[in-house]
C-alpha cells in the first residue's frame, strides 16, 4: 500500500517538474527517501504487535559518548561491510531478516526483490560514510554471565535514561513504556524473581543476562542484546547500582 502510494508520488512529482516519465535518478532519489521513512516506521513489518522501527536500536552515525546508548550496530557504510552481526552473518539482507523475524516479530523473511528492503538499502548506501564506518562492526555477546563491579547510583541513572527508558519508561512506574510487555524495573522482575526462591546474587544476575542477551541464548522475547561494545561491565555495575539491586 504505502509502496503504491510512493510511487504515485513520485510520478506525480515529476509530472510537475517536467511532465515526463520519470528518470531512473529520480526513481532512485526518492527509493532513498522512501527508505529513509520506513527507517523509523513500526508499521513497515505489518505486524500489529510490533512497535520497534529500525531507528529504535539502530543510529545511523556513531553515537556520541553522552548520547543514546542503542544495541544496534550504527548504519552508515553498513552496505559494504564484510561481515555482520559480529562475523556471525556475511549477507546484509540475512542481517536484517534476522531483526525483522527476532526482534520485529515478522514470520515473514525479504526477499532480494522486496521493495522495503530495497528502499531501505538505497537509504543506508547513500548514507555518508568514512572507510571506518565500512569495517565490520564488533559484537561481543558474553556467553557466560559474570556479576559485573560494584557501582555508582548517579551514572547509573544516566546509563538507564539512555539505554533503556525508550522502552521501559522511567523506573518505578514505567511511565513512557513503548511497550506493555517491557515490565517495569526493577519491580517486575524482582517480584518475578522472589527472594528464597533466588539468592540476591541470582537476582542481580537475572538483570545482567537478560541485559546482555536479550531474547538469545535461551531467554526468549523481543529484546535486543547488549553486547560488551555497546554497553561496558562499569556501566552495567551503575546501572545495577541505579536499580537498587547493588
Ligand atoms: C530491537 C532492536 C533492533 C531492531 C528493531 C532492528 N535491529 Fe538490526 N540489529 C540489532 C542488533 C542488536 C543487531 C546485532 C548487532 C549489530 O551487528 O548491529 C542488529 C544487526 C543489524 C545489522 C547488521 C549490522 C552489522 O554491521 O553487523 C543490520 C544491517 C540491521 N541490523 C538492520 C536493521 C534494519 C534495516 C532494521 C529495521 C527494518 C533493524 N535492523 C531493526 C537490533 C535491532
Ligand atoms: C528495544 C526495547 C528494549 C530496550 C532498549 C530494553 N529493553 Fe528490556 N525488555 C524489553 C522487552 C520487550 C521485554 C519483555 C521480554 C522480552 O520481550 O524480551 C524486556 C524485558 C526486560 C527484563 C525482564 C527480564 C525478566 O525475566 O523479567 C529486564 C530485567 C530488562 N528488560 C532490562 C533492561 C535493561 C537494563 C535495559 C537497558 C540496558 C533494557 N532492558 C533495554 C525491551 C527493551
Amino acid at each position: 500500500m504505502r509502496w503504491m502510494s510512493f510511487l504515485a508520488g513520485a510520478s506525480l512529482l515529476s509530472g510537475l517538474v517536467c511532465g515526463c516519465e520519470p528518470e531512473p535518478e529520480i526513481v532512485e532519489a526518492s527509493a532513498e527517501e522512501h527508505g529513509k521513512a520506513l527507517f523509523s516506521d513500526p508499521t513497515l513489518t505489518e505486524t500489529q504487535a510490533n512497535a520497534f522501527s529500525c531507528a529504535t536500536c539502530h543510529p545511523t552515525s556513531k553515537p556520541s559518548a553522552d548520547g543514546p546508548i542503542l544495541p544496534g550496530a550504527p548504519l552508515a557504510g553498513v552496505t559494504r561491510r564484510a561481515s555482520y552481526w559480529g562475523g556471525m552473518e556475511v549477507e546484509l539482507l540475512r542481517s536484517m531478516n534476522h531483526c525483522l523475524y527476532y526482534f520485529m516479530l515478522s514470520s515473514k523473511s525479504w526477499t532480494a526483490e522486496d521493495e522495503r528492503g530495497r528502499a531501505l538499502f538505497a537509504y543506508l548506501d547513500a548514507l555518508p560514510a568514512g572507510p571506518a564506518d565500512e569495517e565490520a562492526w564488533p559484537f561481543t555477546v558474553p556467553v557466560q554471565i559474570t556479576a559485573p563491579p560494584s557501582g555508582d547510583a548517579t551514572a547509573g541513572g544516566s546509563v538507564y535514561a539512555r539505554a533503556c527508558e525508550s522502552c521501559h519508561g522511567a523506573v518505578k512506574t514505567g511511565e513512557g513504556r513503548l511497550v506493555a510487555r517491557a515490565p517495569i524495573l526493577p519491580d517486575q522482575t524482582l517480584a518475578e524473581h522472589p527472594l528464597g526462591t533466588y539468592t540476591a546474587e541470582q537476582r542481580r544476575l537475572v538483570f545482567v543476562q537478560k541485559t546482555r542477551h536479550g531474547g538469545f541464548l535461551g531467554y526468549g522475547g523481543q529484546m535486543p542484546p547488549f553486547s560488551m561494545e555497546v554497553l561496558s561491565d562499569e556501566q552495567m555495575g551503575d546501572l545495577l547500582a541505579y536499580l537498587g539491586i547493588p
